[in-house]
């Protein structure tokens, strides 16, 4: 058995890293391998709707520029999938967000949504558009929160319909519109 130093120092066993910095999280676009990790993430984050793994590498590849994947120690734990609905280029659409419950609260995510909106794929987008369950705290304090950054304006509307969209199988899906957003609102972070 190995003799243990009596302070917090970490020192190298062989056992450990030796510092003791918590592994930094990094941003970045993803790729068709991520799909089966993204799938994964996803259903560990309820109330998200579970898509097909055909779907999440569909975002995976035509969509890499609108995806990003938040990586810590080569483990993934945050995604967010959107696009630019093509009947309305201004807009992004943020679809899903997810954050592994190990690494909530610090802001996660929104530093992903920051960084999709400053690529230079997004240029010209000027709103952010959602949708959200009207029970979903964690997700309506996490877009009031961009808004309020932003100094944009919040609008919500019903979208999607419990009993006319989804025949009363999931909760009426607001539509949170923020903006409008001006290029200089949007800091550029690599990824
Ligand atoms: C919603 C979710 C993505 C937030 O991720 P996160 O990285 O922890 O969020 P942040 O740290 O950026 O916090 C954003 C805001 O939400 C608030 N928040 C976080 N969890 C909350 C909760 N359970 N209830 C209420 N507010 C909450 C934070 O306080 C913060 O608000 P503030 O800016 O006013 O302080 C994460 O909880 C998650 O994956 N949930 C399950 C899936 C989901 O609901 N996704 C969103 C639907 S698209």
């Amino acid at each position: 058995m190995l003799d243990r130093p009596k302070d917090d120092t970490p020192r190298n066993y062989g056992e450990f890293p030796v510092s003791a910095e918590p592994q930094a999280i990094r941003l970045r676009r993803p790729q068709a391998t991520d799909g089966p990790a993204v799938t994964a993430l996803i259903a560990a984050c309820p109330p998200l709707d579970r898509n097909s793994a055909y779907c999440n590498l569909v975002q995976c590849t035509h969509f890499a520029a609108h995806c990003v994947i938040a990586e810590r120690g080569g483990r993934i734990v945050g995604w967010v999938s959107g696009h630019r609905p093509p009947s309305d280029p201004e807009a992004f659409f943020v679809w899903q967000v997810a954050v592994a419950a190990e690494a909530r609260g610090q802001g996660l995510a929104g530093r992903m949504i920051r960084m999709l909106l400053a690529r230079p794929e997004q240029r010209g987008v000027a709103r952010l558009i959602t949708t959200v369950t009207h029970d979903n705290a964690a997700s309506w304090a996490l877009f009031r929160g961009l808004a309020r950054e932003w100094g944009a304006g919040l609008e919500q509307e019903p979208l999607f319909e419990r009993d006319a969209h989804f025949a009363g199988a999931h909760d009426t899906e607001f539509q949170a519109s923020i903006g409008p957003l001006l290029p200089r609102m949007l800091q550029p972070e690599q990824g």
